[in-house]
């Protein structure tokens, strides 16, 4: 086999609080599988040559059962995630090999992310940007308020999008970024880029890439699921 040159580090080690999960969220099944095991197939379905799995502390060995089969295209490793996202990811970072020049991190809480989405991401990463968020414009109107709820403006959503995952990098990108003091107010990965002084840039995102967070987004997953699988995809 060649070594990997594109990696998709998936963090998996959160506990779901928000979605009343007993477990971890990503083992949470949707049609009857973990949320993991979807977005991980999606990802080795595609150009994606290795997925590194930061895992609740303690349950790689039975993520890695769950896992098999879903990955006939891509390596798989697992590594224990951390305390937060951002430790979760830094520790999959490391255990990257040498010859990984392009990583997409992909929240495994985005289970029904489209192919084409991922494919997107890395050809824009290919394409020689530094790092690619798919986004989405804002349909709600957001107001900005004090510590007391009381509104002090609103902003304009024209400039403003929702991004998800994937998230692309060039691998030094990435890897310069998240070698930088913790601020702990990036929520997301290209946030540690923009604070490095890097470039994002946001390509269209997918309607389909939204997040399980709480118990309607399941339902919506479920049916969009169903969906597909009457559709035969
Ligand atoms: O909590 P949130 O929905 O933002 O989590 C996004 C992703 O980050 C999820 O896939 C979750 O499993 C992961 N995560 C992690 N390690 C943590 C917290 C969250 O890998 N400590």
């Amino acid at each position: 086999m060649t070594a990997p040159v594109v990696a998709a580090v998936v963090p998996a080690a959160g506990l779901g609080q928000r979605l009343g999960a007993d477990g971890p969220k990503a083992m949470h099944l949707l049609g009857g599988e973990p949320m993991l095991v979807h977005s991980v197939r999606t990802l080795a379905a595609g150009p994606v040559d290795l997925v590194v799995v930061a895992t609740p502390p303690g349950l790689g060995a039975e993520v890695l059962a769950q896992l098999a089969g879903a990955h006939p295209g891509a390596e798989l490793s697992v590594v224990d995630g951390g305390a937060t996202r951002s430790d979760s990811v830094r520790l999959a970072l490391a255990a990257l090999p040498p010859s990984v020049r392009v990583v997409l991190v992909h929240d495994a809480a985005r289970p029904l992310v489209p192919a084409a989405l991922v494919a997107a991401v890395v050809a824009a990463v290919e394409g020689g940007a530094d790092a690619v968020v798919p986004g989405l414009p804002v349909t709600d109107t957001v107001k900005q308020v004090d510590g007391a709820d009381v509104v002090v403006a609103t902003v304009d959503r024209s400039a403003l999008r929702a991004v998800q995952t994937p998230q692309g990098f060039r691998r030094e990108v990435l890897d310069t970024a998240y070698a930088g003091p913790e601020s702990g107010t990036a929520t997301d990965d290209a946030g540690h880029v923009e604070r490095a002084g890097g470039v994002v840039v946001v390509v269209p995102g997918a309607e389909e890439a939204f997040k399980v967070t709480r118990p309607l987004d399941l339902v919506l997953a479920e049916a969009v699921l169903a969906g597909r699988r009457q559709a035969g995809g």
